[in-house]
């Protein structure tokens, strides 16, 4: 038997989530998010089950190019444009559209000539304090933007900073905002992340633009109801063994968890050198052999333990399930004091991946 980890990514359950999107949101075209390794889940094999999808978003060029290698014809845009004047020759062969947030980026589009003009999504600020440019700069930015040959088509895009929380006023504020600096202008927009899908409707505009959602996750933090998602990712690896241990014993690291009876503990291939959390040590949730339990003591690099008072059932070499199908990711990230986001992302090398469609093939 050999160390067992393995992420089973469920494509059917992509698919199924961007119909929830297109659902949700049926006037608008849908950008899929597939930035960062499709949030974890493999770039290329998320983007080919998400190909009725009508563009992808990535954050960076070599991300557009594995893209572009696995036969994928859609529009991709570049979240954060270029990151130097010398990427311009690959992102017009490669048909590649760019976010423009910022005036360096203005100025070398003035100042180049491109066999093919790019076309350009100018990003506003309307409240995210991140990138983009501030609204009252709009006006002046499309202007410029319009006289360089470089430059091909314009739309707009702003990001929401608020939409995870269905009880905020910030999200109306953004939208206000963005709504009064172009509604006259009559170009494309794009506005909605998955909260935004989701919660917030008045959004959604001519693009809408989901990660999080594809991937079965609830965008959400506030406490109201979760959408019905299916997750896609399933983090999964194996009893290696079961001890018995007496009342006062302690459990890994520094005894951060002392047994208070005699109990059996399992101990289970997967630490944080596989990217599980070492803040979900003492109360993670697990499913072992399908059924809720927690970890105990501290989470080691390729091991961590787990309470198995009244499971008198297992064995070693039974299945423990981390997340995905039966313990929602959101569950375990509460647990570890991050957001599903960074779990699934934080995947190292040493987890298998495992691609299967509807009636389980891989
Ligand atoms: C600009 C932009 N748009 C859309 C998304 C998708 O957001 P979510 O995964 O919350 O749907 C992200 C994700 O970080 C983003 O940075």
């Amino acid at each position: 038997m050999t160390r067992d980890v393995r992420a089973v990514v469920d494509l059917a359950a992509l698919r199924h989530n961007l119909a929830m999107v297109r659902a949700a949101a049926p006037s608008s075209r849908v950008m899929a998010v597939v930035k960062a390794n499709g949030y974890g889940h493999g770039l290329q094999e998320t983007a080919k089950a998400l190909v009725s999808a009508d563009a992808f978003a990535v954050s960076c060029l070599e991300e557009a190019l594995t893209l572009r290698e696995a036969g994928l014809l859609h529009p991709i845009v570049l979240l954060e444009g270029f990151f130097d004047s010398d990427e311009l020759r690959a992102i017009t062969t490669h048909r590649l559209d760019i976010v423009v947030h910022a005036d360096w980026q203005l100025q070398v589009l003035e100042r180049c000539r491109l066999q093919r003009p790019i076309r350009v999504w100018v990003k506003v600020d309307t409240g995210m304090g991140r990138i983009g440019f501030q609204p009252e700069r709009v006006g002046a930015v499309l202007e410029r933007l319009r006289a360089c040959s470089a430059v091909r088509q314009l739309r707009l895009m702003t990001h929401l900073a608020y939409a995870d929380d269905r009880r905020s006023p910030k999200t109306e504020e953004q939208l206000a905002l963005f709504e009064r600096i172009s509604a006259e202008l009559g170009l494309e927009r794009s506005i909605a992340n998955s909260a935004g899908i989701l919660a917030w409707p008045a959004t959604h505009a001519e693009w809408v633009r989901p990660g999080i959602m594809l991937y079965g996750v609830s965008p959400f933090v506030d406490d109201g109801p979760r959408p019905e998602l299916r997750p896609v990712m399933t983090l999964s690896s194996r009893l290696i063994a079961i001890q018995q241990f007496r009342r006062g014993d302690t459990v890994g690291y520094a005894g951060s968890y002392v047994c208070p009876e005699d109990m059996a503990v399992g101990i289970v291939a997967i630490g944080y050198g596989d990217g599980y959390p070492r803040h979900a040590s003492n109360g993670g949730p697990v499913l072992v052999k399908g059924r809720r339990t927690t970890i105990l003591g501290r989470v080691s690099m390729d091991m961590l333990c787990v309470d198995l008072r009244g499971f008198d059932d297992v064995q070693v070499n039974d299945p423990v399930v981390l997340w995905g199908a039966g313990l929602p990711v959101e569950e375990v990230a509460a647990a570890s004091g991050t957001i599903p986001y960074e779990l699934l992302c934080k995947l190292t090398q040493r987890v298998r991946f495992e691609y299967r469609d509807q009636h389980g093939e891989s």
